[in-house]
């Protein structure tokens, strides 16, 4: 693990980021906030009436912290309604690791506004995620 937990700081950003989400069809509001290259950034879910092109909130942040020039993914923050707190999608778990450098080394905190927490890593959540280095052409 590098750097201080930055988590309660995180888990605020997130919340607050969630009172953003866009979510009207699943009432399903999700925030996030990640820390990346040293900076925050924040993202929530955006639904669409055509239900399939819903963002999740991960993919969000993560979008938020490229556009930001940041790359490299150090600490995450996900907070849900969820009792016990939600881990991110599949789809988010492999967004992340693709701007993780050392996945273990990735604090993911899961929260939900009645103050439950669980702290993991990424790569416990997505032990065998796919790396750009497997790669061969
Ligand atoms: N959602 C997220 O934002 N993150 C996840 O990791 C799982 C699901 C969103 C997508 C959709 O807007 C709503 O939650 C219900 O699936």
């Amino acid at each position: 693990m590098s750097g201080p937990d930055r988590g309660d700081e995180m888990v605020a950003l997130a919340m607050q980021a969630r009172e953003r989400a866009y979510a009207p069809y699943s009432g399903y509001a999700v925030g996030c906030a990640i820390l990346a290259d040293g900076a925050l950034y924040q993202g929530a879910n955006v639904e669409n009436a055509s239900y399939g092109l819903a963002l999740c909130a991960e993919r969000s942040a993560v979008a938020a912290a490229v556009v930001g020039g940041a790359r490299g993914v150090q600490e995450v923050a996900v907070v849900t309604a969820s009792s016990p707190p939600a881990a991110p999608c599949g789809m988010c778990l492999q967004t992340l690791t693709e701007f993780a450098g050392d996945p273990t080394a990735v604090r993911v905190h899961l929260a939900n506004p009645e103050g439950e927490r669980r702290t993991v890593t990424l790569a416990e959540c997505l032990p065998y995620g796919f790396r750009r280095d497997q790669l061969r052409r």
